[in-house]
């Protein structure tokens, strides 16, 4: 495996510790080997030991693993210092390659990992295919396959010029565009949930459902990624690609089968019926915001305009709500509600099922008004489970109903906390499941629905943009937004 960008923050924090927990759970072969590639010169030795550090952190490991990792996996480690968007660097690598596949048995398979600035996606693609990278050393029995980090593309034109890029150096069965929110267990579970049981696809529909809402909030600023997020907004950061995947695995058909292809058609399908926006109803729609001063955990916190490297009057969204509608059979008329932010009260993703009031309550001096409508919750960080809220009655002599739930939560029914979701990817890629992974027609899908929205937000700059208290649970207009429908935001 070639990590391109393996002097930054994504590899240390996530693929190296995922790749060695492959390799503790014995998923990897032992001649394993990773190049990390980077501007920053190391050796081998000093990235090795950066990388243990890394690791050691990231899982917590004892000091007896530590050696464990220099002895075994570590010696599988090397790097490679240069400029990838130069020529030379690739010939290097090449030999590199061959050497590992003679000296540790590494048998010719290749997987490259796009980890640099996206800027650098198209020129490090290029290169690889002008040096003979991207096609298998022998396609009777090797593969080679690229991963490619978010964000793929910042509008619908630069992602369709990306995929021309992809598409004239690799073939698309080679492409896995990673959206590490697939790979998490409760997301991977939906499906399960959905399409294992009986008892809830039938309800699955408008006849049931009342509306769904997606929310993905972060207790976290920009933190030390100012520039980063100057350029992206919240919607480009989460809402194209993690939130969209999200809705799509709520609301796709049944497939006939779990292989890539059946997955992502019906995926596709689904965003190819979600209604377009036009660029004048936006503010019906949308709505958009950013975090002034307020407390998070206990901390007084700056507003996002004096965050570093912000611009003291950026208009960039740190938050954003949205309704989307599905014109199919099985979702007219049932509205998505799609929230995220940055800063709010605390860090919580779940998607929540809202069915549809019983259409007549048959117990006296209780309106139907009065009870709440059943909810299955999906809570996909922090603690993954799913949960559904029913009426009961309230012990005593007199007719109260009450709202109770009943909880799966992983950790209670399987004892252990799941894989980090770059585990489960990784390994996916290894394998040739691209499952997971979002196709081009998808990508393009989504930017396509987002471009009206970022039109809008661009053309009308700090006007409609509202503002919110950090820690807080966003802006007062997002309530309204909601409220203007008659419902509410769930509690998360
Ligand atoms: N960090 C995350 O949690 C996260 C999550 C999801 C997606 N991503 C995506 O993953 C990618 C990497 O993110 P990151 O946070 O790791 O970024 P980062 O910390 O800024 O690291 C970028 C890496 O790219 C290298 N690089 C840049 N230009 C290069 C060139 N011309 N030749 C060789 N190497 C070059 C840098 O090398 P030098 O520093 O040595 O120059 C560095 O190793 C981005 O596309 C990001 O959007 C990151």
């Amino acid at each position: 495996m070639v990590i391109f960008g393996a002097s930054g923050d994504l590899t240390e924090r996530k693929i190296v510790p995922a790749l060695y927990y492959l390799s503790r759970e014995r998923l990897l072969p032992p001649g394993f080997s990773v190049i990390g590639c980077g501007r920053t010169p190391f050796t081998d030795d000093q990235f090795r030991a950066k990388m243990q550090e890394a690791v050691a952190e990231h899982l917590q490991l004892p000091a007896e693993e530590k050696a464990a990792f220099a002895s075994g996996f570590g010696k599988g480690i090397f790097y490679l210092t240069g400029d990838f968007s130069q020529a030379a660097p690739y010939e290097q690598m090449k030999a590199l390659l061959d050497r590992l596949d003679h000296e540790r048995g590494t048998c010719g398979n290749r997987l490259f990992y796009l980890a640099t600035p996206p800027s650098f996606f198209p020129v490090t693609i290029r290169q690889l295919g002008a040096a003979g990278l991207a096609r298998p050393k022998d396609p009777s029995c090797n593969w080679t396959r690229i991963v490619i980090e978010k964000p793929f593309g910042r509008d619908l034109t630069s992602a369709r010029d990306l995929d021309q890029t992809v598409t004239e150096v690799f073939n698309e069965n080679q492409v896995y565009r990673i959206d590490h929110y697939l790979g998490k267990e409760t997301v991977q579970n939906l499906l399960v949930l959905r399409f294992a049981n009986g008892v809830f696809e039938p309800i699955w529909n408008r006849r049931y459902i009342d509306h769904v809402q997606i929310s993905v909030a972060e207790d976290l600023g920009v933190e030390n990624r100012g520039s980063y997020y100057e350029e992206a907004g919240l919607l480009r950061d989460m809402i194209q690609n993690h939130v969209m995947q999200l809705l799509s695995l709520v609301a796709m058909e049944p497939p006939a089968t779990f292989l890539a292809t059946a997955v992502r058609d019906e995926k596709a399908k689904v965003l190819r019926a979600i209604r377009a926006i036009p660029v004048e109803r936006v503010p019906e729609f949308a709505v958009r915001a950013q975090y002034a001063e307020g407390f998070a955990r206990g901390l007084k916190v700056p507003a996002y305009r004096a965050e570093p490297k912000v611009a003291r009057d950026s208009v960039t969204e740190t938050y954003a709500a949205f309704k989307f509608y599905i014109d199919n059979w099985r979702w007219a008329d049932v509205p998505f509600y799609l929230r995220s932010g940055k800063r709010l009260a605390k860090r919580a993703s779940e998607i929540s099922i809202q069915f549809r009031r019983v259409p007549h309550l048959l117990f006296r001096d209780t309106p139907s008004e009065q009870i709440d409508p059943n909810l299955l919750a999906i809570h996909i960080q922090p603690d993954e489970g799913i949960s559904l809220r029913f009426s009961a009655k309230a012990p005593g002599p007199t007719m109260q109903i009450r709202p109770v739930v009943m909880d799966f939560r992983y950790g209670e029914s399987f004892g252990a906390s799941p894989p980090t979701a770059y585990e489960t990817l990784l390994l996916d890629c290894m394998l040739g499941d691209a499952t997971l992974f979002n196709r081009e027609d998808a990508v393009e899908l989504s930017w396509e629905l987002m471009d009206p929205i970022l039109t809008r937000w661009k053309e009308d700059g700090a006007k409609g943009l509202a503002f919110y208290e950090a820690g807080t649970w966003g802006p007062a207009e997002a309530d309204k937004f909601i409220k203007a429908d008659g419902r509410r935001w769930q509690r998360l």
